[in-house]
């Protein structure tokens, strides 16, 4: 298992370029399944989650040529409509292909994807949706079998919920009813999403509303499709370098972004007193203050302040000049952060889904363990700004989200490295 050792604090200077969206990306290259084709995917980020996906995909009858970030998905013999426990145990995400195998082949057999680190993380608005669109769902051994022509229908979600609303779009790729989602997931990666399905003949009314309205088409899986796509730029890795940024009190710049992307962390930011310079249509620069000042922040569906960014948020208030508080609306356990943050010298105490956070002068290095993803985003800003040698284990959390996470970092002055255990 590989660590990071970061040498503090840091002084960052320079610039940096983000990668394509992880959250984008996933469902993406899972829809190239519901139609023959071939697919060319550009500005895919290399990251395990992305592998991951690969490997489900190549499982599935795909052929997949990788080239750098480029991807080409051939999809014309896939033949085998299962997605199997170890991937899916592995990845949350993995549970897309419900949509697209559903669409293409009347049939799948899909793992349920099980708990995770922050809580139980059902899949009962997915497997609702498929219900009311006809499918004839069965759970067996931990799979979920389902079978079915898909029709036409209005599926209502209680809450918005950016996975249930991915997988319906997919299983409409190749069905000729309307179907309507109300209280639909309006995040940027969902736009991608439903641009990408419109090059696959889907005509979608609605983007970026809570309201979608999805036309397919059977004979969409007649045709060998060719389609090149690019994917959008990952704002939660945008939100991380900012407060980067901002916790080491150093002016970077910050390319290939979509600044649109970022209103709700930009907006945060500017209730702290950070300024930040659009530079272009696709690069900011960060002016950070003296001092970080206190603030309240709740999460909440876009456009709201993004549950991605929570953790990263919580390191950045560990140094403010006073009592600050986040609240998670949207995974109420999403704070095993914390004590991790405790033992770098933070003074944060957590009553149900609301972090209070005493800001500290400083930080200070020490041995601190990732448990999820953002999370361990969140021990690795809280490194550049403590004193001395903080040591990072279970990086393949962040190695499932962060592409050359450790690579940008040096880029722009870090001292860090990555260490394996047998290396020790
Ligand atoms: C996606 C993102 C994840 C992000 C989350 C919220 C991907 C691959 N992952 O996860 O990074 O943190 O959105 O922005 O895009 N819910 C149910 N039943 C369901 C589905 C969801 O109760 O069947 C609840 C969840 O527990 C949660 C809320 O709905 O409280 C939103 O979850 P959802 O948007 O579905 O998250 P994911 O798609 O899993």
């Amino acid at each position: 298992m590989d660590s990071f050792v970061i040498n503090g604090p840091s002084k960052l200077k320079g610039s940096v370029d983000i990668s394509g969206s992880k959250n984008a990306a996933l469902p993406i290259m899972v829809s190239c399944i519901a139609c023959p084709g071939k697919y060319t995917l550009k500005n895919v980020p290399n990251l395990r989650d992305t592998r991951t996906i690969i490997k489900l995909l190549e499982i599935i009858g795909a052929t997949i040529i990788k080239n750098n970030n480029c991807i080409i998905i051939d999809s014309t013999k896939c033949d085998n409509p299962v997605a199997p426990y170890s991937l899916v145990k592995t990845m949350r995400a993995s549970f897309y292909v419900l949509g697209p195998l559903l669409s293409r082949f009347q049939t799948a057999k899909v793992s349920l994807p099980g708990g995770c680190a922050w809580g139980p993380r059902p899949v009962d608005f997915h497997i609702k949706a498929f219900r009311k669109m006809g499918a004839s769902i069965s759970l067996n051994k931990g799979y979920v079998i389902a079978r079915g022509v898909l029709k036409g229908t209005t599926i209502n979600f209680k809450i918005p919920s950016v996975g249930a609303t991915g997988n319906v779009l997919m299983g409409c790729i190749n069905l000729n009813e309307k179907v309507v989602i109300k209280n639909a997931a309006m995040e940027p990666e969902i736009q991608d999403l439903c641009n990408f399905l419109i090059k696959m003949g889907v005509k979608i009314k609605g983007i970026g509303t809570s309201q979608l309205i999805i036309q397919g088409k059977s004979s969409n899986k007649e045709k060998e499709h060719k389609i090149i796509h690019s994917i959008i730029p990952d704002r939660i890795e945008v939100g991380t370098f900012i407060l980067a940024s901002l916790m080491t009190k150093s002016k970077i710049k910050i390319n290939k972004i979509y600044p649109e992307h970022i209103k709700s962390i930009i907006s945060e930011l500017s209730k702290i007193g950070v300024s930040i310079k659009v530079d272009s249509k696709n690069s900011i620069t960060i002016i950070p203050n003296k001092k970080i000042k206190k603030t309240n922040v709740t999460t909440g569906v876009y456009p709201g302040f993004p549950t991605d960014m929570q953790s990263q948020w919580t390191s950045l208030m560990t140094i403010s000049d006073g009592i600050s508080t986040i609240q998670d609306t949207i995974y109420y356990d999403r704070f095993s952060h914390i004590p991790e943050l405790n033992r770098l010298g933070a003074n944060i105490i957590l009553k149900d889904n609301i972090a209070t956070i005493n800001g500290v002068k400083k930080l200070v290095g020490t041995s601190v363990m990732c448990t999820d993803l953002r999370a361990g985003a969140a021990l690795v800003l809280a490194a550049l700004t403590a004193e001395g040698i903080t040591k990072i284990s279970r990086i393949y959390h962040i190695d499932r989200g962060y592409e050359d996470f450790e690579i940008k970092l040096e880029k722009i002055n870090v001292d860090i490295k990555r260490f394996n255990e047998k290396d020790a």
